[in-house]
């Protein structure tokens, strides 16, 4: 591979360093004015702009990273150079004139401006200043971001995402102001993002509006990569080659307002304004990748990217295919201009990812870490976010957490990540009236396809599909490329000439007589990209509702004299559209006729799905049980226990239940209907009827529940032990205390001050709260507290990490530790218990499901609040000065605010310290620059490092203890399994 670095015409060279005097010939006055403003400021020139200008100069004499072709196949097949670590000492033959090295450019300089003469491309209309606070964000966290009100929000006050107006979206042209274009946060603005920020925003050719904070802002190229580097946006903009280009975002929900016509899916109702276009600066991924050199022989194969969000389920991420990253055709840039402005807030300042031609979703905010990997991303907003799932998965299902489930997010074939041919009717717009004495009407509208390739084709019908017409088509894209080589635009290279990809929308417009269009009953179009993808007549229903393209359907109304047209929908909750009024009307929107009535076929009646019910009997079981059979399975042997009046055999699950035997010997002889309905999966549910044996007389069934109590000693509230296994005991809610913004310890006062919880090293309790929105029902969970279980008298104390809510991104929250965390103190709260597989009987021995077992070592691996039974493990350990047992608790954390009992896991490692044996280490995912101890998430690298594979020798001494999202539990269950760990080693909380 050549090092494309004697090409670049020193002209050229000097031109990327030196600022260029911007051409007033195409700036409007206004902007002419603020850029003389400008100038003098620089001539004028304040300290820090020279040590700014200095830095940069010694940046350009350092020796700049190269670029190299990493997508000419020609020269990448040979085994060696696929690993990429050649890169700056192989050639590349580069057939496009982009390969120049690096060059500096003066952050602290005015840009250069595009060529005197008025450039062939469009320029971005100046964005309106944006100096005021609307009051609806005031009370939200986005409190001190300018906005503009135009734009629809479509989630409520708060998280913002917003489209603009259609019909204003499109008069603005190809490039779309910053502050129309559409926003999708999954929730606040990280306030670090936010930070200085000044209102108004810049003029489209500023540069040094970036203050020192922002400049300063870093984020890291980690992982399977040779150099690993840290790097400012400073740095960025000075030190690395900038390139400028067009590209259109487009969010993977645009249209989705239809699909929820259709069927409610689980995303909110974006219209068909949810694109924009702009012309991004920053530094192609590829470059730094190049200068990280992944290693792709040790299995690099894609790139994680992670915001500086937090959300309720970890900061956002996803990830792309390394081989697309690396390759500069793809145009994946690092931005930090946005139409040559600083980017705004809610557009990820500073620093962003822009993947073009991919959903919007890819396009990482508020850069903080980029991440080269053996696996896709383990993101939350990876898996569960972003994907087409099969059209058979319904809402309810899709939330299951079953395995089936789980696999079913994890498919990557159901991730998606080029955009899909999609097109949209913008003139005539919505409500529109057109006096049929005109008479031609010029349609026109906006057409994309994904993955880089161009719209081929625009078709029009009159006559709902039997006869098309062929639209104009124009690629505004197109002109950038007759830019001249090595042309700049706001600091960046105009780096489109070379390339034949298509990143961004294009329009389309057909005259049409009147005459034709009054006849007509609607007017559908279609797209079709250069790999003859067509959009489709019918809809593709999904859960998430994304990636939305049939047809677009505009009805044709004709009143008086006039013709007033009807778009399928509007955004929001806005009302209007003919999808709402056919559903109105009880036509059947999916009858492939747009819900209209099928000419010669019989109306249909729209019939209600079904609400699914899961049986848990088998209809064959006719056996009547009476009350004396059921006592004679009390005890651990066989147990049977009773839901809905009807037996169940447990014995064949003593086993394989998740929470241990004895959550099944605890039930035998109850009626725990409640409990287990409320707690179980629908999966679980299922599984029923294969042990249901019988059912209860209805005078047995009447005695049990009377007899539910039917020990008195149970009653007498001066027991020395609180927990018992099969019967519900009240607590009082004592205090709460905070210690995180979403952790609190929840304390609760037992019976009296010297009762025992009873509960034994390992054990977990449950917990029962009326359920606030169905007060007839209880929410059921089980926990484990932190205090000590046998020597800890009159208190229990839990902590828990409370999922609050967030209605405007269809996050539910929990729904235990939302009621626990808004009931009054004073209250009582049911417990009962022990439950668990697994007890720390003391100096290496355990029991599980009963049976005993001597270890010499327990690993623990845990992750946010599954550091609670850890702790109880480990404490047991390092309290007793008799137990030489080792510990090595491995707790993995996002960052260091995280991390659950600290100063109590630190306190036992120090009173262990004698004994030298206890070790806790934390990583995190998302650490800050002075983070000491581990990076990244408890992956197959850390675990291969920190814990080892089995000893052969010493087979059975060591044992996992495994406590987390049931994500992270499933990950490195996998990978222990892949090391050589029995399953038998490896106890799962
Ligand atoms: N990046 C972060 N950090 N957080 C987010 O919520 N949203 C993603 C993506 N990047 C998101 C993010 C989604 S779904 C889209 S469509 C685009 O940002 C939207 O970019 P925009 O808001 O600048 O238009």
């Amino acid at each position: 591979m050549e090092v494309i670095t004697s090409s670049e015409p020193q002209a050229q060279r000097q031109q990327l360093s030196k600022p260029s005097t911007p051409s007033a010939l195409f700036l409007p006055n206004d902007l002419k004015e603020q850029l003389k403003a400008e100038e003098a400021d620089v001539t004028s020139g304040s300290d820090d702009d020279d040590d700014l200008a200095n830095a940069s100069q010694t940046a350009s004499q350092t020796a700049s990273p190269t670029i190299t072709d990493f997508s000419s196949s020609s020269t990448s097949s040979s085994s060696d150079n696929t690993e990429c670590d050649n890169a700056s000492s192989s050639s590349p033959t580069s057939s496009y004139p982009t390969s120049t090295p690096s060059s500096p450019v003066s952050i602290a300089s005015k840009p250069s401006s595009p060529s005197p003469a008025k450039p062939a491309y469009p320029l971005p209309p100046p964005s309106n200043p944006l100096r005021e606070i609307l009051p609806i964000d005031l009370k939200t966290p986005d409190r001190l971001i300018p906005r503009d009100s135009r734009l629809i929000r479509l989630t409520g006050t708060h998280p913002f995402n917003v489209e603009p107006p259609l019909s204003t979206l499109f008069e603005h042209g190809f490039l779309t102001p910053q502050n129309l274009h559409y926003v999708r946060n999954h929730g606040a603005v990280p306030p670090s993002a936010v930070s200085g920020y000044s209102a108004g925003g810049g003029a489209a050719t500023e540069v040094g509006g970036m203050t020192e904070e922002m400049l300063n802002w870093s984020f890291t190229i980690e992982g399977l990569v040779e150099r690993p580097f840290t790097m400012t946006v400073r740095e960025l903009i000075g030190e690395w080659e900038n390139v400028t280009y067009p590209v259109t975002l487009v969010c993977a929900g645009n249209r989705r307002k239809e699909q929820n016509m259709v069927r409610k899916s689980k995303g909110f109702s974006w219209g068909a304004a949810g694109l924009s276009t702009a012309l991004w600066t920053g530094v192609s991924l590829s470059d730094l990748l190049a200068k990280a050199k992944p290693l792709t022989k040790r299995g690099a194969k894609y790139v994680c990217f992670e915001g500086a969000d937090e959300l309720p389920n970890g900061v956002y991420g996803t990830s792309v295919k390394l081989q697309w990253a690396m390759d500069a055709h793809k145009g994946i840039l690092v931005a930090h201009k946005m139409n040559g402005e600083e980017l705004h807030p809610d557009h990820g300042r500073p620093v962003r990812i822009v993947v073009p031609g991919q959903i919007g979703g890819r396009s990482v905010k508020w850069l903080k870490r980029i991440v080269v990997t053996e696996k896709p991303s383990e993101n939350w907003y990876h898996i569960f976010d972003n994907r087409v799932l099969p059209t058979t998965v319904s809402p309810e299902e899709s939330g299951e957490k079953t395995p089936d489930m789980e696999r079913t997010w994890r498919d990557e074939r159901y991730a998606i990540y080029d955009l899909n041919v999609n097109s949209a009717v913008c003139e005539p717009g919505h409500g529109e009236v057109v006096s049929l004495r005109q008479e031609v009407y010029k349609v026109r509208g906006y057409a994309y396809a994904g993955g880089g390739r161009r719209v081929t084709r625009l078709e029009v019908t009159l006559d709902q599909g039997k006869s098309w017409r062929l639209a104009n088509i124009d690629y505004p894209e197109d002109q950038y490329r007759e830019a001249q080589d090595g042309e700049e635009l706001f600091g960046g290279k105009l780096d489109v000439s070379w390339r034949e990809s298509c990143f961004c929308w294009c329009f389309w417009d057909l005259e049409i007589p009147l005459s034709e269009l009054k006849d007509a009953k609607d007017v559908c179009i279609r797209a079709m990209d250069e790999s003859l993808a067509l959009q489709p007549k019918e809809m593709y229903w999904s859960v998430l509702g994304m990636m939305n393209n049939p047809w677009y359907r505009v009805v044709i109304h004709h009143e008086g004299d006039t013709l007033r047209f009807e778009h399928p929908t509007q955004p929001a909750l806005m009302p209007g559209g003919w999808m709402e009024r056919v559903k109105k009307e009880g036509g059947n929107l999916a009858n492939g006729f747009w819900g209209e009535k099928i000419p010669g076929a019989e109306e249909t009646v729209v019939e209600k799905e079904p609400v699914k019910e899961i049986s848990i009997v088998d209809d064959k079981v006719t056996r009547l049980i009476t009350l004396d059979e059921l006592r004679e399975h009390e005890g651990e042997e066989e147990p049977w226990f009773v839901v809905n009046g009807q037996v169940y055999d447990g014995t064949p699950f003593l086993e394989g239940h998740p929470g241990g035997a004895a959550s099944i010997t605890g039930a035998a002889v109850q009626d725990v209907s409640e409990e287990f309905l409320a707690i179980h999966s629908e999966n679980a549910k299922g599984m029923m009827p294969t042990y249901h044996i019988g059912t209860l007389t209805p005078s047995a069934l009447a005695a049990l529940k009377s007899s539910s109590v039917s020990d008195p000693s149970l009653n007498d509230p001066n027991r020395p032990i609180f927990l018992h296994p099969k019967t519900w005991n009240s607590a009082i809610l004592s205090r709460k205390e905070t210690v995180s913004p979403d952790t609190k310890i929840f304390h609760f006062t037992l019976s009296h001050p010297s009762q025992s919880i009873g509960l034994p090293v390992g054990q977990h309790l449950m917990m029962r709260l009326p359920d606030p929105s169905k007060p007839s029902e209880s929410i059921i969970r089980a926990y484990t507290p932190i205090s000590d279980g046998t020597s800890e008298l009159g208190i229990l104390r839990v902590l828990i990490k409370i999922y609050y809510a967030s209605p405007a991104e269809d996050i539910k929250g929990g729904q235990m530790t939302q009621a626990l965390d808004a009931l009054p103190l004073g209250k009582t709260v049911d417990f009962k218990g022990p439950v668990g597989k697994f007890v720390y009987l003391g100096q290496g021995r355990c029991a599980i499901n009963g049976r005993e077992r001597k270890v010499k070592r327990f690993v623990m691996l845990c992750a946010g609040s599954g550091v609670t039974p850890i702790y109880q493990v480990l404490r047991a350990v390092a309290e007793d000065e008799k137990d030489g047992t080792e510990c090595l608790v491995l707790d993995g954390n996002r960052v260091e605010r995280d991390i659950l009992l600290r100063r109590e896991l630190d306190e036992l490692v120090e009173k262990a310290r004698p004994r030298g044996r206890c070790r806790v280490k934390c990583t995190l995912s998302r650490p800050d620059d002075q983070w000491q101890g581990l990076r990244g998430r408890l992956d197959r690298v850390m675990l291969e490092r920190e814990v080892g594979r089995p000893d052969e020798n010493l087979r059975g001494e060591t044992m996992m203890l495994l406590c987390g999202p049931e994500g992270m539990q499933s990950m490195v269950q996998e990978v222990l399994k892949e090391m050589g760990w029995k399953d038998k080693d490896v106890l799962v909380f």
